[in-house]
């Protein structure tokens, strides 16, 4: 079987990852030694089993426990290092990678200790690993739009570092329309748009984050295939949604992955990616999303094809870098 070795060594994008997600256990717990943070897990193997979902929540609980022990711009440096010597070898070229900024700022990290903590790891990254790697902020969905307003107004000195603002957290219950003026604002700024829809919330939220937020990208849309008239719609547009095959599992989306719907979602014509989403906490980088996904579902040599195409095609990078790519 010569598939996994495709998969592997197959240039692509990976256009959905949260870099806290990428917070290894080991990291965890040598950051927190060395800034004198205690965290309630006794060791790496401690805090491992508690990786147990069930939900979105669930994960998210842990996930933020995890994100507190990053502090100085070298703690957001040596995270995003980690996940970028993975991507290098996983043969991504190109990654747009989500930060919380709200998660640092309420535990009075400042913006500017996140931003250029992780934009140092870009730069650092294209000169040592060729990887170009970008950031996108995200909003937390379960916070206020006021509370969005106020984090871009702290961003803004740093407009340059990233290409764009997403929309992630604690889905149902806090539809896309709640963030209505805070993406208008950012789209007068000249900022790309994407949100997570349709991961655990319904085809109305991937609506209304097409139509109110004008966004660019579907973060998961997996629900999407609920909606004949959403799925043409995606179709005709060419709007990518970002899929993450084992998050999904592991919190509880899909049963198991044979039942996973990327093939139905590629089959119908809509631009597909496969991402991590939280490497470190749902089993697996890229690579393992693609090789899990390819030998439970049984997708041929011809969907991995599409799927690096989808990548390149979908993510926000230079025309000039996309025309090589593609
Ligand atoms: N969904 C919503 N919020 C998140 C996720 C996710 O998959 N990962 C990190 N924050
Ligand atoms: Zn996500």
């Amino acid at each position: 079987d010569r598939m996994p070795e495709l998969l592997r060594t197959m240039p692509k994008a990976e256009l959905h990852m949260h870099i806290e997600g990428s917070l290894e256990p080991e990291l965890i717990f040598a950051l927190a030694q060395r800034n004198g943070v205690s965290i309630p897990y006794a060791s790496v193997e401690e805090l491992r089993s508690a990786y147990a979902f069930t939900n979105l929540q669930s994960f998210l609980d842990i996930y933020y426990a995890g994100a507190s022990v990053l502090l100085t711009e070298q703690d957001f440096y040596d995270m995003a290092w980690a996940y970028l010597q993975r991507a290098a070898a996983d043969h991504v070229l190109r990654t747009e990678m989500f930060f919380d900024p709200q998660t640092h700022t309420e535990r009075g990290v400042s913006m500017q200790t996140v931003v250029q903590g992780l934009h140092r790891a870009c730069v650092d990254a294209k000169a040592q690993l060729g990887v170009d790697a970008a950031l996108i902020l995200c909003f937390l969905r379960h916070l206020s739009e006021e509370s969005a307003f106020e984090t871009l107004e702290q961003a803004l000195p740093f407009r340059d570092l990233f290409i764009g603002v997403g929309l992630d957290s604690s889905e149902v219950g806090h539809p896309p329309e709640k963030f209505a003026r805070v993406f208008a604002r950012c789209r007068e700024l000249g900022l790309h748009l994407v949100a997570h829809a349709g991961e655990e919330g319904p085809p109305a939220y991937v609506w209304s984050a097409l139509d109110v937020l004008k966004v660019e990208r579907i973060d998961h849309g997996v629900q999407s295939i609920k909606d004949a008239a959403l799925m043409k719609r995606l179709a005709a547009d060419r709007i990518p949604l970002t899929v993450c095959p084992l998050s999904n599992l592991k919190l509880c989306v899909f049963p198991d992955l044979a039942q996973h719907n990327l093939g139905q979602l590629l089959d119908a014509g809509l631009v597909a990616t496969v991402n991590s989403d939280d490497p470190a906490y749902f089993g697996g980088y890229v690579n393992e999303n693609f090789t899990q996904t390819f030998a439970a579902t049984g997708l041929s040599a011809q969907h991995a094809w599409q799927l690096a195409r989808n990548s390149f095609e979908g993510s926000f990078a230079s025309a000039d870098a996309r025309r090589v790519w593609l």
